[in-house]
């Protein structure tokens, strides 16, 4: 990342309403990728996870699984190529075609995990391409995938119809598309909730949140069909305890490398969420669909 892109989003993240909103983004994954590469000991994963065991330790099993759940519906198309949207550091790219050796095309708008990812299948001896470019307005041709896929990235995104607009067009007649990501739920909140919210959506750089309801309408809306939502809410932030142990684990390197707080402020944060789960307005969902043949 060049130093005014850094600049652009260090004070998009500083100063909300200055820039536009993926300058946030980038300003976010700036300041705090180091941690979340601690976190996920360099993995190239940078999700929840997904496990039926709550008390897993093995987190990188469970990112593991959440890329095999996700493309899952994928299968059930002809075999690649796959689009892999908001690829974060490559991980699930990369193991997608190592696995079902299938040509896969990463996206992400942040350039040096962009690099990350290309470094990190050239390690790995796999061949994915990985692009640089914005999910809501992809640099890449009409028609060209047999299915996409996306894990915990449009929560970032400010456009979401033009993000699956664009979702659309690039799939061929008869692909599918899985959806995997945080979503908001409807449901009655306190105003202490309401605005406990909010501080988490703009700590981590998100505009507001679709519900699963809301996605689905907006595939059926551009004429996707066979759409299905399945709530996978506890199978992924359900190993928030796991994740507040593995935070613990990597506490000194945290407190070394940030200013006193941000290890406290992230572990509060988490300790919130895994206490509140059942009540809060937010969950964790998979939203299938393909696009008429
Ligand atoms: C939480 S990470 C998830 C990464 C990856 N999907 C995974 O499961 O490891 C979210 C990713 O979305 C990317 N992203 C955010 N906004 C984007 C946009 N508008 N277009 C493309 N990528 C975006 C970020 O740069 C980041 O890599």
């Amino acid at each position: 990342m060049n130093r005014l892109t850094q600049l652009r989003g260090l004070a998009g993240l500083l100063i909300p309403g200055l820039d536009a909103h993926e300058a946030r983004t980038l300003g976010w994954y700036h300041v705090y990728g180091e941690m979340f590469r601690l976190l996920c000991e360099d993995s190239g994963f940078l999700d929840f996870g997904w496990s039926e065991d709550p008390d897993t330790s093995d987190l990188l099993g469970a990112q593991h699984e959440m890329v095999r759940q996700v493309t899952a519906s994928l299968q059930a198309g002809p075999e690649g190529p796959w689009l892999d949207v908001g690829c974060g550091e490559g991980g699930p790219a990369c193991l997608m075609a190592q696995e079902r050796g299938v040509q896969v095309t990463g996206l992400n708008i942040n350039a040096s995990q962009v690099a990350m990812c290309i470094e990190r299948a050239q390690r790995l001896g796999v061949q994915v391409d990985f692009v640089e470019g914005n999910a809501q307005e992809m640099p890449l041709d009409s028609g060209t995938f047999s299915g996409v896929y996306t894990i915990e990235s449009p929560l970032h995104y400010p456009d979401k119809p033009a993000f699956l607009a664009e979702v659309t067009r690039v799939l061929k007649p008869g692909g599918r598309f899985a959806l995997c990501d945080i979503v908001r739920v409807p449901r009655d909140i306190s105003l202490g909730q309401a605005m406990g919210v909010e501080l988490g959506r703009w700590l981590y750089a998100c505009p507001p949140l679709w519900s699963a309801a809301d996605w689905a309408e907006g595939m059926r809306s551009l004429g996707l069909e066979d759409v299905e939502i399945m709530d996978c809410t506890r199978q992924t932030l359900g190993l928030t305890p796991a994740w507040i142990r593995q935070l613990d684990s990597v506490k000194g390197e945290i407190r070394k490398r940030y200013p006193p707080g941000v290890y406290q402020g992230a572990r509060r944060i988490l300790v919130e969420l895994s206490a509140r789960l059942e009540g809060l307005p937010i969950g964790y969902t998979l939203v299938t669909a393909r696009k008429p043949a």
